[in-house]
C-alpha cells in the first residue's frame, strides 16, 4: 500500500492503477470510497474481499460528468416523467452527495449492481476524486472504504487503519466536509424514495421535484444494506438517547464517553448531575448541523480508539442533516436493550 498526496502526477498514476485493476481508495466530499474500474469485475471482486462485504450488497458508480452515463444506465427504460425528474436533480444536485438508481445497461458487470436490475451513479463534488475520476476515464465502483459494518472513514488516516494492505493506493485529501454518505434516491418508484438519509437533505429534494418518501427507520430491508441496522458501528458498544436525556456516569466514569449534540447540552447535563466527565465530545459547539455530521464519524473513531466501556451519544434534531446524522447514530448503537434508550 502506498499512501499518496493529492497533486495531479500522483492522481495520474493512481488512476492508471485503476484501470490496470488496481484498489484505490479516494476522498470523496462524504466519506473516503474504496475505488475499482467499474468494467473490470475481477477488480471489483477484491473490493468485496478487503471489506468482507457480502456480494448482495451492491455498489456506487462514481463518474465526473453526465456524459458518462450512457456507458452505465439504459435511458430506454426510464420514462420521460422520470427524466424529467432526473434531469432536475442532475442540474442542481450534482456533483454532490445524492446517488441516484438508475436502470442498468448491459456494460456494467452483475458483481457491481448484485445482479439488480438497477445501477446507483453518483458524482462526487471532491475535487481530488473529480481529478482522479477524469484522468481514470472509467466509471469506478466505490464503496466506503471501511471494512462491512464498521465506521465510515472521514480521512486517510481512516483508511489506512482498518484496511491497510488490502489497498493499492490512498490518496490523502485531508477530511471529509460534509463527512455522511450521499442521499440514494430511487425515481423508478412513484412518488420517489429515498433509500438512505444523507448528505443532501430530503428537503432540499422534496424543493426540487415534490413529495419523496423517506425511509428513516432501520427497517432491515436489504434492498439497501447501508439501511441495515448494526451498520456504521463502532466497536465500542454505543447507547443512544433523546436528545438532553443522557443519563448520569456511573462509578465506572473514566470509562464512560459522552457526545453530546451542542455545547448548551453538555452545560445542561453538567448542571443537572454534577459530574466531572472524563471522556466528552460535542459534535458542533452552536448546534449547527453540516459541522456536527462532518465530524460525526471523525470524532466516533476517536472514541473506538480509546479503552472505554461505553459511548452515550444523544440525538441531533431532525430536520436537514440532523435525519442523515440520526440514522448513522441509530444503525450505530448497540443492539442490547436498555430501558430509556432510542
Ligand atoms: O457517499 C457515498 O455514497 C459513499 C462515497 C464513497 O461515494 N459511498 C457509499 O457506498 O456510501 P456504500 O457501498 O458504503 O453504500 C452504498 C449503498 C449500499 O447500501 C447499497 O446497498 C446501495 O448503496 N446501493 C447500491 N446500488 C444500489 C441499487 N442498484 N439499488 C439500491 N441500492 C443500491
Ligand atoms: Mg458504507
Amino acid at each position: 500500500m502506498k499512501m499518496l498526496k493529492s497533486d495531479d502526477a500522483n492522481l495520474k498514476v493512481a488512476a492508471t492503477a485503476l484501470r490496470k485493476g488496481k484498489l484505490v481508495a479516494f476522498p470523496t466530499e462524504t466519506v473516503y470510497g474504496l475505488g475499482a474500474n467499474a468494467f473490470d469485475a475481477k477488480a471489483v471482486a477484491h473490493i468485496f474481499e478487503a471489506k468482507q462485504r457480502p456480494t448482495f450488497d451492491p455498489l456506487i458508480v462514481h463518474l465526473y460528468s453526465p456524459s458518462q452515463l450512457p456507458s452505465v444506465i439504459d435511458p430506454g427504460k426510464i420514462s420521460s416523467t422520470q427524466m424529467n425528474l432526473i434531469e432536475r436533480l442532475i442540474k442542481t444536485l450534482w456533483p454532490g452527495p445524492l446517488t441516484l438508481v438508475f436502470p442498468r445497461n448491459s456494460m456494467i458487470p452483475d458483481i457491481v449492481t448484485s445482479g439488480l436490475p438497477t445501477v446507483a451513479v453518483r458524482i462526487p463534488a471532491n475535487s481530488v476524486a473529480q481529478r482522479l475520476l477524469k484522468f481514470a476515464d472509467c466509471p469506478v465502483a466505490a464503496p466506503s472504504a471501511n471494512p462491512f459494518g464498521y465506521l465510515s472513514p472521514t480521512r486517510a488516516e481512516h483508511v489506512r487503519d482498518q484496511l491497510g494492505e488490502k489497498v493499492d493506493y490512498i490518496i490523502d485529501g485531508g477530511r471529509c466536509s460534509v463527512g455522511v454518505e450521499s442521499t440514494i434516491l430511487d425515481i423508478s418508484e412513484n412518488p420517489p424514495l429515498i433509500l438512505r438519509q444523507g448528505g443532501t437533505p430530503q428537503e432540499v429534494i422534496e424543493a426540487l421535484i415534490g413529495p419523496v418518501v423517506g425511509m428513516n427507520k432501520a427497517i432491515g430491508n436489504p434492498r439497501s444494506p447501508g439501511q441495515l441496522p448494526g451498520h456504521y458501528a463502532p466497536h465500542v458498544p454505543l447507547e443512544l438517547y433523546e436528545y438532553r436525556a443522557l443519563p448520569p456516569a456511573t462509578e465506572q466514569v473514566d470509562k464512560e464517553a459522552y457526545l453530546f449534540f451542542d455545547e448548551a447540552s453538555c452545560i445542561a447535563w453538567k448542571k443537572l448531575y454534577n459530574q466531572k466527565l472524563s471522556v466528552f465530545q460535542v459534535l458542533s459547539s452552536k448546534g449547527n448541523l453540516a459541522d456536527a455530521a462532518a465530524n460525526l464519524f471523525d470524532v466516533l473513531h476517536t472514541l473506538d480508539s480509546m479503552d472505554l466501556r461505553v459511548i452515550r451519544a444523544e440525538r441531533a434534531p431532525d430536520k436537514g442533516l440532523g435525519v442523515a446524522i440520526n440514522d448513522r447514530l441509530y444503525r450505530a448503537r448497540s443492539l442490547a436493550k436498555r430501558v430509556g434508550v432510542v
